[in-house]
């Protein structure tokens, strides 16, 4: 299992001791939760906190933006920094933005991931599935960390592990929202191979923590 801590957890006065602490649990990949105010109710942060947590930390930088206007917003990251850019299809005005969007992040040679609310239809991204890196699938109403995980998600998971075997894609399935260590060995028996941890990581021992969801 790749590990990707959020940040939007952690304790900022300490950044530098707990991105050490994460490495040294064996996370592989760091989250970034960035919101607008708009497509979500919380404000997160910018580019100049990758371009910090960039000089602090060797990780891959897994950014996933709740941002009304992600054509505009992925180039920003990806110039800061980004390994990877995840957006909404809900931000899209329908599913040619999306191919534009995923293109644009897939010629800079960064991770295009699409991502999907609870309530939107896992089917509603099949047509644009082979153009896509990873599919995040939030397993709570995107906006804040903490919440408690939407059991509805392990069903998710499965049948979209199911239709990229079935289509023979190599597409990365990345679990967002309520993860620990029930819920993401569940995740990962239903065919996750990301999770996103951010309370259940930086609430506990940091090391252990990402120790028993690996
Ligand atoms: C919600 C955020 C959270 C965060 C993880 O918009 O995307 O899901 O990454 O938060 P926890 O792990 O605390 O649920
Ligand atoms: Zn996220």
């Amino acid at each position: 299992m790749i590990i990707a801590p959020s940040i939007l957890s952690m304790d900022f006065s300490s950044m530098e001791s707990q991105l050490k602490q994460v490495k040294e649990g064996g996370a592989a990949w760091l989250h970034f939760d960035v919101m607008d105010g708009h497509f979500v109710r919380n404000l997160t942060f910018g580019p100049d906190l990758l371009k910090g947590v960039r000089k602090l930390s060797d990780l891959v930088m897994d950014v996933h933006i709740m941002v009304e206007d992600p054509a505009y917003f992925a180039p920003v990251f990806m110039d800061a920094g980004a390994d990877g850019i995840t957006f909404h299809i809900e931000a899209c005005k329908d599913l040619d933005e999306a191919r534009t969007i995923l293109s644009l992040i897939r010629s800079k040679n960064k991770r295009a991931g699409v991502s999907l609310r609870p309530q939107t239809p896992i089917e509603s991204l099949y047509p644009i599935l082979d153009e896509c890196d990873m599919v995040l699938i939030m397993s709570v109403n995107p906006g804040f960390g903490g919440q408690a995980f939407i059991e509805d998600s392990l069903k998710r998971i499965s049948e979209l592990r199911q239709e990229i075997q079935r289509r023979g894609l190599s597409v990365l399935i990345e679990v967002d929202g309520g993860i620990n260590k029930t819920t993401g060995k569940a995740c990962q028996d239903a065919g996750a191979d990301v999770l996103v941890a951010g309370s259940y990581v930086f609430k506990n021992d940091i090391p252990e923590a990402i120790r028993s969801i690996m």
